[in-house]
């Protein structure tokens, strides 16, 4: 989806003269590669990453090893929150180090 919006966006840019700015947004959004378990945070951490609302935290661009740590932190319940504690307890390791992944790539909002 994000590779076809910016390829759309590309072919826009050839005509405007700006294919090297897009090119290089391509070829970041290329290579993010979205786990189908990012579905269960989007709702409040945006696909982007960006919560959408203040009380959401952004997501995009903070650390892996900090994403990581309140993702355990919620799961073990030494980070309390009623919602994400009740999330991140449904989540395995190998999905907290994709999301991780995931989100620590975006560009920062
Ligand atoms: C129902 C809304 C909701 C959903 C769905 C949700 N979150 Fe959250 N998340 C929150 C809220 C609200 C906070 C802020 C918690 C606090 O204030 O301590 C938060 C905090 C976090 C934090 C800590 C961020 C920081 O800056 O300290 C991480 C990491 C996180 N969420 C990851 C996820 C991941 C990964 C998913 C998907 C598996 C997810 N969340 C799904 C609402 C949600």
């Amino acid at each position: 989806m994000i590779g076809r919006v910016c390829l759309r966006g590309c072919i826009a840019g050839v005509a405007t003269g700006l294919v090297g700015a897009c090119g290089v947004l391509h070829a970041a959004a290329e290579s993010v590669r979205r786990p189908a378990v990012v579905a269960v945070c989007t709702p409040c951490h945006g696909v982007d990453g960006r919560g959408v609302n203040v009380e959401i935290p952004n997501l995009a661009g903070q650390p892996g090893i900090y994403l990581r740590e309140q993702l355990l932190a919620f799961r073990s319940g030494t980070r309390r929150h009623p919602q994400m504690k009740g999330l991140a307890r449904s989540l395995n390791d190998r999905e907290i180090n994709a999301l991780v992944g995931y989100f620590s790539i975006l560009p920062p909002p």
